[in-house]
């Protein structure tokens, strides 16, 4: 069985469960974007929420990549990991208050507005503190992009963005609004997109939109297509960096951006998917009637992905060749749905047994919790372990 290099010996002497992240992988990654987005000119801000770790984020403000928040949490962790508030883009559907006034405090790039009600809350905030606050519109494109229902969000049924056929009634409104400054349209269409097909159908419906600006007269300086690039969860190690090269021509391809017009993207899960593994040890081997469990240290407190969307991610058995079997990877959790996988096949499992669940640098450790009281998991890094 083919698996990732780790240092297993030095993993022997760290308590379980953790995050080990491949810092090399990750400037790899992150080099391969910067090249590839470069080609066409494209803005790139990594979307925080896939991973918030402070080493791994200084890491990426430090490439040069700007930042996608979505909470004053988020911009205030993305400032502290050295991201230029001018390269930070700020969405979600329910801005509190204090959120937006740090995002105006903070001078942050522009405020991705999610309705007209909040247009209303932005441009009154910005008012009172004698700003005028840089926004774009995120429209809801209503484009299926063939992934998990539960990370779909460019859907009518959705909650997100302002429809089309609610957008012109929301120019009129914005028309008359001293206060907010209109820079730009965003979208986003899900994540753990695969089917390039599905952001070639983004570009177009997005061209279709920009008529619609260029009817009344707007240039729009910025065109977000935000993120959703999945990774090859079944081949970590033969496919670590994800598709850049094709993703970005798929677009580059259809869509002519506008002379002194911006394109944006706001990667998450591509940045840091493959960097990230999940390491826990087996605490008993238990044999029930009809099947074989292997019983971990971690579970969805640590890596909730299997549990609430039936991800999988790639486990082997990395202190161990034994022959293969096969075993149900459970957690210690008092939850039947704290399963990692099923028949899953791996080197023979002996209690104290160290396990590496693949792929789990995007919304891994940022998706821990604390229930069951349990701690939250320690990270170590490849070049300081
Ligand atoms: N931009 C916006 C507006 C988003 O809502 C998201 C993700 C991204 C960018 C980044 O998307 P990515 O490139 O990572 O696909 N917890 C789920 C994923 C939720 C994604 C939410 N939005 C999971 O574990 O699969």
């Amino acid at each position: 069985m083919l698996k990732g290099k780790f240092p297993t010996d030095k993993f022997k002497s760290l308590a379980t469960p953790f995050y080990y992240y491949n810092i090399e992988l990750l400037r790899e990654t992150l080099n391969v974007i910067k090249a590839e987005a470069a080609k066409y000119n494209y803005h790139i801000h990594y979307a925080v929420k896939a991973n918030a770790n402070p080493r791994i984020l200084s890491e990426i403000a430090r490439s040069g990549l700007g930042a996608d928040c979505v909470s004053g949490g988020e911009i205030q962790a993305a400032i502290n990991a050295g991201f230029r508030p001018g390269a930070i883009v700020f969405a979600g559907v329910g801005k509190a208050d204090w959120e937006i006034e740090l995002g105006l405090d903070s001078d942050i790039s522009c405020f991705n507005v999610e309705s007209t009600a909040e247009l209303e809350v932005i441009c009154l905030t910005a008012a009172a503190k004698g700003k005028t606050a840089p926004v774009a519109l995120r429209i809801n494109p209503d484009i299926d992009p063939h992934t998990h229902a539960k990370i779909t969000t460019g859907m009518k049924e959705n909650k997100f963005g302002i429809s089309q056929k609610q957008l012109g009634a929301t120019l009129d409104r914005l028309a008359g609004m001293r206060n907010v400054r209109l820079t730009g349209i965003h979208f986003h269409l899900g994540s753990q997109i695969t089917d390039l097909f599905s952001f070639q159908s983004l570009a177009i419906r997005a061209s279709e939109i920009q008529d619609e600006f260029d009817r009344r007269g707007i240039f729009l300086e910025n065109i977000n297509f935000g993120g959703g690039l999945g990774i090859d969860y079944y081949h970590p190690n033969h496919l670590p960096v994800a598709a850049f090269e094709n993703y970005f021509a798929a677009v580059g391809r259809l869509l002519r951006p506008r002379t002194g017009q911006q394109i944006h993207f706001e990667p998450g899960r591509s940045v840091v998917g493959q960097c990230g593994t999940l390491i826990s040890k087996v605490l008993y081997v238990k044999e029930g009637d009809t099947k074989r469990f292997a019983v971990l240290d971690a579970g969805f407190t640590e890596l909730i992905r299997p549990a609430m969307y039936d991800a999988y991610h790639r486990i082997e058995n990395i202190t161990s060749e034994g022959e293969t079997g096969l075993y149900d990877v459970v957690g210690p959790i008092c939850e039947s749905s704290d399963v990692f996988g099923r028949d899953v096949e791996l080197n023979l499992v002996r209690r104290g047994d160290l396990l590496a669940l693949r792929s789990a640098g995007a919304y891994g450790e940022i998706m821990a919790s604390q229930y069951n009281c349990r701690r939250l998991p320690a990270s170590y890094f490849s070049d300081t372990i």
